[in-house]
């Protein structure tokens, strides 16, 4: 089993799909860390997740809010990190109580969520190749995640590299 593979997302709607894909196949105390550049496509992919999971609302970038709450067929915590420099500022956002809940938890801007924090993850990176293409890498670490992955690989329909 593997517990890294990447695809090539070729459109905004892709990304989306993928992530209808992932919000599908989640179980609670799933946790999703995203990273990838100013429009990379987190939030597009977090919306995806949001539909997979029957959430009525679309998430958005949060300005202000750094984590708002969803609920579909279980909730959905979705945290960005823009804003947040210090790990100690992480621990104020009760970050290890989202993840150990019974919903799941993606976070855009993980880049300094250690995984030491974690149990286990599934980290997705998301790189422009051009101005449509992205470079979507994924990487698991702990036993369900690794079985979160091996499920998606086996079922996406997006381009495997
Ligand atoms: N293959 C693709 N996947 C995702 N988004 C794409 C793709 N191609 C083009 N886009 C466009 O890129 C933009 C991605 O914006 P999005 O808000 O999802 O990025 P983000 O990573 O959340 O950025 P931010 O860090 O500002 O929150 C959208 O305008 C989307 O239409
Ligand atoms: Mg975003």
């Amino acid at each position: 089993m593997n517990d890294t593979f990447e695809i090539i997302s070729h459109s905004a709607e892709e990304t989306h799909a993928f992530g209808v894909q992932l919000g599908q196949a989640a179980e609670p105390g799933d946790v999703i860390l995203m990273t990838g550049e100013l429009g990379a496509g987190k939030t597009t992919m977090t919306q995806g997740i949001a539909e997979g999971l029957g959430v009525a609302e679309r998430p958005r970038s949060p300005t202000f809010v750094m984590a708002t709450e969803y609920m579909g067929r279980m909730p959905l915590y979705h945290l960005d990190l823009y804003r947040v420099e210090q790990a100690a500022e992480l621990c104020e956002l009760g970050l290890d109580e989202y993840m150990s809940g019974d919903g799941i938890t993606v976070i855009e801007w993980a880049d300094r969520t250690p995984d030491a924090f974690l149990s286990g993850c599934l980290r997705i990176s998301l790189e422009p190749v051009d101005d449509l293409a992205r470079r979507i890498t994924l990487a698991a670490k702990g036993d369900r995640h690794i079985a979160f992955l091996a499920s998606l690989q086996a079922h996406t329909t997006v381009e495997k590299r």
